[in-house]
């Protein structure tokens, strides 16, 4: 989703926005732009669609003396309002003011039909350039103070925007105001930042403050200002960011895709260890967590997007299992607009890797409006999501730059199934010494098994390869199984281009199964040994109508000989091995997105962090 970056003060501001955009890439987008002051304070805008060497290859054309510059913003835009053109690109604005906007203005058709009785004409078909004329427009009206300007826009502005502005007659400043969408300000030593996040920042502070919602600020050099609501200058609290630069690289992985699936042992760890004590029961204690509160709940809703709220299948398979408590997981956009019957003896357990996403945020907001307790689990430290949630428990996965979310999951699917776990000896269903067993699984096995997999190249290569040049396939399983299998099939979309379709096996029958021609390829889930037979079963009555079957199992003769290929498993971590499964799957889809050529990490049309509706 769009990424804002702006700089001013001792470091040449071209550096940092060229850096900044490219650090933000992996938010998804589709044009970039950067507005800055030049030499002779006046502002330069240079705009182009596409990836960022598009906007390189024009800037290259300006003059070098041209290009001196300390003060500046960027944005990367990922097309909302408009295609994703250069007229449509940020910044927007005219001669006095330009801005980059992340985020949607919801009235901005009633906005542009008042300002084109102003006078006003419209260059794009933004909802951005309408906010940046409405900014010019209060301006003028209240004697050149920015200050004044966007605080009078921001009354009249509805909908969601973290904006950053430059105005013509103040070189060296940077403006910023937010709602419902985050920025951040970075504090240098002799400079400052904003940015969307702080992966656009790191090369230059890790320091940083959070800009509230309605707050206005100034930044001039070192110089920061942030004015509340009613235009008082406020306090604000200095957070240090935990990630470090190398982090947020690419470390000689080809992708940060599979750099963050090498990652996952690691992240496993550092995610799990601190809430297993020594003698390996969970402990939850010093936390920001209820155990004992989530464990007496009478039903938990999990809500989320994507690939988050497959990691709350793998929760609720959890739950349900050890704490013996109903468990609903609900769409976030769904969620959101329904009348969904809710109240304060439900749990809610929100995840989100980005703490951002705005439909989770809206359902987050829901649920806590009807009395529930929210519990969020959040990857990225004071997010929106960790700060609007009655309780937060942090996954502790590092930055993911990726797209498609790969490390995020597998920490979130093992947190929840420790929480589950946790919530079994509250309610003393499991005993301390199965407990531990199932402890010991997740902490040592699951990340040994998840190494074992990571290792399994050629079987992994051979598998992408027979489907990479397929139109269509099919991944199915039972059980948990069929979690895995829905997981494993969005990832498969969202890099490999390739249709792909979840299905519980034993429902395929029940008319997807008319899709199946000569070579379908159909990749099969197959940990869960209740269900062994029947998934044999079902693997026969693909087979026997031309299905290609990849079989995923540990050893296993018959569902070999059923099989055209089969992965075989390992199997230490006995029914946390869903969650191994996960990093093959993963693996699998990322060879058949390199085999095809595509843009792994910024697949197309997808967006890191969806924040807006
Ligand atoms: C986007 C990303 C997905 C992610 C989903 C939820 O769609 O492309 O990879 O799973 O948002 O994101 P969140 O940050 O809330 O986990």
């Amino acid at each position: 989703m769009c990424g804002i970056i702006g700089c001013t003060g001792a470091f040449p501001a071209l550096d940092v926005l060229r850096g900044g955009l490219r650090a933000l890439e992996y938010r998804g987008y589709d044009s970039a732009g950067i507005a800055f002051f030049n030499a002779d304070s006046d502002i330069l805008t240079v705009k182009a669609s596409g990836k960022i060497k598009n906007l390189e290859d024009k800037l290259d054309t300006i003059p070098d003396s041209e290009k001196i510059s300390f003060c500046g913003i960027g944005h990367t835009r990922w097309a909302t309002h408009g295609e994703p053109t250069e007229r449509n690109a940020h910044p927007h604005g005219n001669d006095r003011v330009q801005i980059v906007h992340n985020g949607i203005i919801e009235n901005y058709r009633e906005l542009s039909v008042m300002l084109s009785r102003e006078g006003y004409s419209f260059k794009s078909e933004t909802d951005t350039e309408v906010a940046s004329l409405l900014i010019d427009f209060s301006y003028k009206k209240q004697g050149n103070d920015p200050l004044k300007a966007l605080a009078k826009a921001r009354s009249q502005l509805e909908g969601s925007y973290a904006i950053g502005a430059v105005f013509s007659d103040r070189a060296g400043e940077i403006y910023a105001m937010r709602r419902d969408n985050p920025l951040i300000i970075g504090l240098g030593e002799s400079e400052s930042f904003i940015a969307s996040d702080i992966t656009a920042i790191l090369p230059y502070t890790r320091k940083y403050i959070r800009l509230g919602e309605n707050e206005i600020a100034r930044l001039s050099g070192k110089n920061v200002t942030v004015f509340d609501e009613y235009g008082n200058a406020c306090e604000k609290q200095t957070e240090t960011a935990l990630w470090d630069v190398d982090s947020a690289k690419k470390g000689g992985y080809p992708h940060f895709m599979i750099k963050e699936i090498y990652e996952e042992p690691d992240a496993l760890a550092k995610t799990l260890a601190p809430r297993i004590s020594s003698d390996l029961l969970p402990n939850f204690e010093g936390e920001n967590i209820d155990v004992k509160r989530l464990a007496s709940s009478k039903r938990i809703i999990i809500t989320a997007c994507g690939t988050a709220m497959h990691a709350g299948f793998i929760a609720k398979y959890f739950i349900e299992k050890y704490a013996r408590i109903p468990v609903n997981v609900e769409i976030a956009s769904e969620m959101r607009y329904s009348d969904m019957i809710i109240d304060e003896n439900d749990a809610v357990i929100v995840i989100s890797q980005s703490g951002e996403t705005a439909d989770t945020l809206a359902a987050l907001r829901l649920a806590k409006n009807k009395g529930a307790f929210v519990t969020s689990v959040v990857n990225v430290v004071g997010s929106t999501i960790a700060r609007e949630s009655d309780a937060v428990i942090y996954t502790w996965a590092g930055p993911e730059i990726a797209v498609a979310s790969t490390k995020a999951y597998v920490v979130q699917s093992a947190l929840m199934s420790l929480l589950a776990l946790a919530m079994s000896l509250e309610k003393k269903i499991l005993t301390e010494s199965e407990v531990k067993a199932l402890t010991g699984k997740l902490l040592h096995d699951l990340p040994s098994d998840i190494k074992y997999i990571l290792d399994m190249r050629d079987e992994i290569y051979s598998a992408a390869q027979y489907f990479a040049d397929k139109k269509d396939l099919f991944c199915v399983g039972r059980g948990i199984d069929y979690f895995a299998a829905v997981e494993a099939s969005l990832k498969i979309k969202e890099v490999s281009y390739i249709h792909s379709e979840a299905y519980a096996a034993g429902e395929m029958k029940h008319g997807t199964i008319s899709l199946i021609e000569n070579g379908t390829p159909v990749i099969v889930v197959s940990t869960d040994k209740n269900v062994r037979q029947k998934i044999v079963g079902n693997i026969r009555e693909l087979a026997s109508r031309g299905a290609y079957i990849i079989s995923l199992s540990t050893p296993d003769r018959e569902i070999s000989d059923v099989s055209d290929k089969m992965l075989s498993l390992p199997s230490e971590s006995g029914e946390f091995l869903p969650i191994a499964v996960a990093t093959l799957l993963q693996m699998i889809a990322y060879r058949a997105a390199v085999l095809k050529g595509c843009d792994v990490d910024c697949p197309r049309n997808l967006a890191k962090s969806v924040t807006v509706e």
